[in-house]
């Protein structure tokens, strides 16, 4: 962490930080755009600004973070930007994957398997599999995710689950929803991330960001570093969270 980090750092509640901090990591293509670039090599200075909020996240202590990757919807983009895509996260799951496990992360690819090659899917798995025991920051990249799809997935086990009477309709409630999401063993978001100024969810984490604290920032993916965190993070300790409830 540089002086201007561990200054802002400094400013921060460290027993007041957010247990899961979730990002939609948006404006890859504008921040090309500017420089007359591909598409592509604003995905790839993105990938620049993962390595740099994982880094924080673990020195932080900040025990999950969620990264929104590749969409369901994500398909509709030019072939080659798709392909492109899927080339840059086995880039950087092969580049770096020594240095998370070095690092005690434990990195998981959470999306549907419909439509992604299995080959890819098993050797994303391999890859990641060897730090699945790792106890420290949880680092999830949502790939081929919506939220949509992973509510309808839930449906049909929970249905398969009624129809064979492993499950009661009287069982039902909001917990065991959750238990068969992707998500089930990680906590909800309390925070999300969203840059590049846009106001919305776009299918991401539907069902899990119901109380999650929202915050937005103009810069763009490509530029989001380890102050622009530390600045979500201060925005998120000012915030009064009721869940639905009054203040003490
Ligand atoms: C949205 O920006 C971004 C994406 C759809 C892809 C995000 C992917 C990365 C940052 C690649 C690296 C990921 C990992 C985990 C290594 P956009 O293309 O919609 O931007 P725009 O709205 O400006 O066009």
């Amino acid at each position: 962490m540089n002086k201007e980090t561990e200054k802002l750092v400094a400013d921060l509640d460290l027993t007041r930080l957010p247990q899961h901090v979730a990002i939609i990591m948006d404006g890859n293509g504008r921040w090309a755009k500017q420089r007359h670039r591909p598409r592509l090599y604003g995905h790839r200075a993105g990938a620049k600004s993962v390595r740099k909020v994982v880094e924080l996240a673990g020195e932080l202590y900040i025990p999950h973070l969620t990264v929104y990757a590749f969409s369901t919807e994500n398909w509709t983009r030019p072939q080659n930007e798709v392909s492109g895509l899927f080339k840059l996260l086995m880039e950087y799951l092969n580049k770096d994957i020594d240095e998370l496990h070095r690092k005690n992360v434990n990195v998981r690819i959470i999306g549907s398997p419909e439509r992604v090659d299995q080959d890819y899917l098993s050797k994303a798995h391999k890859i990641t599999s060897r730090t699945w025991n790792n106890t420290g920051l949880s680092f999830n990249v949502l790939f081929n995710y919506g939220g949509r799809q992973e509510i309808t997935d839930a449906f049909k086990a929970m249905a398969e689950a009624l129809l064979s009477n492993k499950l009661k309709p009287t069982d039902i409630n909001s917990a065991l929803i959750s238990q068969f999401l992707y998500t089930k063993d990680i906590p909800d978001p309390d925070l999300v991330i969203r840059t590049s100024g846009e106001l919305r969810l776009s299918n991401f984490l539907i069902w899990q960001t119901a109380y999650s604290e929202i915050y937005v920032t103009e810069t763009l993916w490509p530029d989001f570093d380890k102050n622009e965190l530390v600045k979500a993070l201060k925005d998120y300790q000012s915030r009064k969270r009721r869940f639905g409830g009054v203040d003490d």
